[in-house]
């Protein structure tokens, strides 16, 4: 029987690490890195400021010295954001105050997924954005904004800093209304920043602000790639694991909640909380997991977990529902049929309608030869962890994906398969 056994350190957290890149455009000072997530998509963050003028020296992609281009722009051609959503939309509220014509372009993934949300508000603030029926490739003419009142129309922390990002350039106050509080950490930077923002019950309010680059910034470890073997450890027989270090921001810790609830033993220890609070995790297997329902208020602080509790549902006593998840149509898969149907290859129950998936438990999953990841990084790696359950190693298409978000992905398994 495979069992996941020992500590492991999570890569720095990718959100985070996109900031401290794309906010270097808006900002000057200069700031040394540590812990940077070496990961792909923040490569194309920091090529983006790059591309842009900026700068930045590293060695590993991990300790990366950032040079702010404060808001002194100037595009030597396309800026290519890979696969990476968070760069293209954040830079996209950026950019749309800067002096210049900037063209954003992505790879064949990054062209699906739906761009048209960030440029409706950019262009109440006076902006230009043209995109290519609502996708990219794009072009942004950027030009003094105004401030305007916006009420989020999906909970999306992207939507909601790409916003922020265009407001705290532009005249006047910007409000942002969000009915469902997503990630906070362009909030949280900002501040660091010296921005003028603040919050307003569910608002938060920004000024036209100078901003600088901490002189130093340590990346706590990513709790969406900790979750992968945290989750692992649950369903796995004899396990127990320790995520170091990880990221604590309950605005990214639903999926703990939602283990506690299904009868996971969990252990948090946090320690100093520094600019965002950082701890340990250990998360223990559990013979009798339970079922719940995943309301979509939650889905927030978990939209990257659902994959990897998706799998955890199939080990559980009873149906396991999540609600409003239809955001999962338009990540860098559709992940709500990419997961419901390679685990249901595999042998589990799950029904994916719109924006619900509904998961049948528990299942005893069966070997196969062949699973598809479409590319997408959390999906290969729940599939990775879903074949140990199997006892076998099935070929994953495309399964260097893991290299987006979680280089070491493959190293860190066989250490903790091992120990
Ligand atoms: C992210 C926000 C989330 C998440 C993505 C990273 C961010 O997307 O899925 O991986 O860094 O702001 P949405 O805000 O679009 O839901």
């Amino acid at each position: 029987m495979l069992s996941l056994n020992g500590s492991f350190a999570p890569p720095g957290d990718k959100s985070i690490s996109h900031r401290l890149a794309l906010m270097a455009i808006l900002a000057s000072g200069r700031c040394v890195v540590s812990n940077c997530l070496p990961g792909e998509d923040v490569q194309s963050s920091l090529k983006a400021l790059q591309t842009l003028g900026g700068n930045f020296e590293t060695n590993d992609f991990i300790n990366v010295i950032i040079t702010g281009l404060a808001g002194k722009t100037h595009a030597q051609g396309t800026i290519d954001c890979g696969n990476s959503g968070t760069t293209m939309r954040l830079i996209t509220g950026i950019l749309a105050g800067r002096n210049g014509r900037f063209v954003l372009d992505g790879d064949n993934s990054l062209r699906k997924r739906p761009m048209e949300r960030i440029a409706i508000p950019v262009r109440q603030m006076s902006g230009q954005v043209i995109t290519t029926d609502g996708k990219c490739p794009m072009t942004i003419h950027g030009q003094a904004l105004q401030g305007i009142d916006y009420q989020l129309p999906v909970a999306s922390a992207q939507l909601k800093s790409a916003v922020l990002l265009a407001g705290i350039q532009a005249s006047g106050q910007t409000r942002v209304i969000e009915t469902t509080s997503s990630r906070d950490h362009t909030e949280r930077l900002l501040r660091q920043m010296g921005g003028k923002i603040t919050q307003e019950g569910n608002s938060w309010l920004v000024q036209k602000s100078d901003l600088k680059l901490p002189d130093q910034f340590y990346v706590p470890g990513d709790p969406s790639s900790a979750a992968f073997f945290l989750c692992a450890a649950a369903i796995l027989n004899n396990s127990s694991v320790t995520a170091q270090a990880t990221l604590l921001n309950p605005t990214r810790t639903g999926f703990l909640d939602v283990l506690k609830r299904m009868n996971i033993q969990i252990n948090v220890h946090q320690k100093n909380a520094l600019a965002e609070p950082v701890g340990d995790i250990q998360v223990s297997y559990s013979s009798e997991i339970l079922a719940t329902v995943i309301e979509e208020n939650e889905i927030p602080s978990l939209v990257d977990e659902v994959p990897i509790l998706t799998l955890v549902a199939t080990q559980a006593k009873g149906t396991t529902v999540f609600k409003g998840v239809q955001e999962l149509r338009i990540k860098e898969t559709d992940r709500l049929a990419a997961i419901s149907s390679q685990l249901n290859k595999m042998g589990a129950r799950i029904e994916a309608t719109e924006d619900t998936l509904i998961v049948h438990g528990p299942t005893l999953l069966h070997p196969v030869d062949h699973l598809e990841s479409f590319g997408d990084h959390r999906i290969a790696m729940t599939l990775r962890l879903a074949a140990l359950l199997t006892e076998t190693s099935p070929d994953i298409a495309e399964e260097t994906c893991v290299r987006i978000s979680y280089p070491d992905f493959h190293d860190t398994l066989k250490r903790l398969l091992i120990s």
